[in-house]
């Protein structure tokens, strides 16, 4: 083996990066820097966040929403700069790419992704739809007949699959429907509520800290955001948040509802055993697991890195180009 193997989890707001053997995963926000007219002396990330905030001539673009490709040159400059980032500028031999994308991308975006590594410098490239990448990533064995079920709740979308014999036997790929939906509802929120605007920090604080699906005994947390008369302090309550994170769960305790009754009655047994696993930022809503177990009368468990568990699963992939040659696009 003489190219680098690189796995990349292109997530709607962070994208995750593994190169075989040498135990790395880095990960930075899903953005780049384009000055006009420069794209390939661009930079991504936390570099490019810092690179529009010195020079005002840069601009920021976020390549992704809701897990689809809205912004096909910042992908593809994105996709340039992780390429480079794993395997240096000087290359000998190329590396091998794996990308883990939503399973519900359209075909267009896929061919626009695969053509963008291979412009980077690939030998071969790969996409993985993210419930094959989650599945591995937190320790499924899809080479058997047995039945899988895994759940990503992303940023910007969530992933639902029945996996078996390696496919996908059922599946939901909810567009849109993610954390950052659930960030947006809270915001609008505690704008009408209490009139003020609150730093996505805060924001995000509220989502980890205080939010708990179903019901619960109430709790507290102080906010600071920008209304009329300048800075306030304000305090909120879990409960006035209730609707925002039931517009979030209902979808997704439905989506898993309909993947149940979809699957073949012989894997029931194995996906009983084994349990459900989540998977993605969305796995940590506190409660989440437990609703959702109660929903489906399966045992919910989320997995102990969520946020890892997709780019590991395309570690996983690199070593089982078999299964990736047999279920997804490539292009060599
Ligand atoms: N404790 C928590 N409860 C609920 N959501 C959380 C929690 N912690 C993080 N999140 C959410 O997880 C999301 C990030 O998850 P992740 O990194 O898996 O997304 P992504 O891979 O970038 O996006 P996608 O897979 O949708 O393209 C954010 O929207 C964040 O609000
Ligand atoms: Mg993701």
């Amino acid at each position: 083996m003489l190219g680098k193997k690189v796995g990349i989890d292109l997530g709607t707001s962070t994208v995750r990066l593994v190169v075989k053997g040498e135990g790395v995963i880095a990960g930075e926000p899903t953005v780049v820097a384009l000055g006009a007219g420069a794209e390939w002396s661009s930079a991504m990330g936390v570099a490019a966040l810092e690179a529009v905030a010195a020079a005002p001539e840069q601009r920021l673009y976020r390549p992704l929403l809701g897990g689809s490709i809205v912004d096909p040159v910042a992908a593809r400059t994105l996709i340039n700069h992780i390429v480079t980032r794993a395997v240096g500028r000087q290359r000998i031999f190329k590396p091998d790419v794996v990308v883990a994308v939503m399973a519900s991308l359209a075909g267009d975006q896929r061919r626009a992704l695969l053509e963008a590594a291979i412009l980077a410098g690939a030998r071969t490239a790969y996409l993985l739809d993210a419930p094959f990448a989650a599945a591995m990533g937190c320790g499924m064995q899809l080479h058997g007949s047995n039945g899988h079920l895994v759940i990503d709740i992303g940023a910007g979308k969530t992933d639902l699959a029945v996996l078996a014999l390696e496919g996908i036997i059922a599946g939901r790929s909810l567009s849109g429907h993610g954390g950052q939906r659930l960030h947006a509802c809270i915001e609008e929120h505690i704008k009408s509520a209490h009139g003020i605007d609150a730093a996505a920090s805060e924001i995000e604080e509220v989502i980890a800290s205080l939010l708990r699906v179903g019901p619960h005994e109430e709790r507290q947390l102080a906010i600071t955001g920008r209304g009329e008369g300048g800075e306030r302090t304000v305090t909120v309550t879990s409960t006035e948040f209730l609707p925002c994170v039931d517009a979030h769960v209902r979808p997704i305790a439905a989506a898993l509802d309909e993947v149940i009754a979809e699957t073949p009655e012989r894997l029931h047994d194995d996906i009983r055993e084994e349990g459900i696993v989540l998977c993605g930022g969305g796995a940590r809503l506190e409660g989440l697991d437990r609703a959702l177990e109660a929903s489906s009368g399966i045992d919910v468990r989320v997995d102990g890195e969520p946020l890892l568990c997709a780019v590991r699963g395309t570690g996983y992939a690199l070593d089982n180009f078999d299964v990736l040659k047999r279920n997804f696009m490539y292009i060599r």
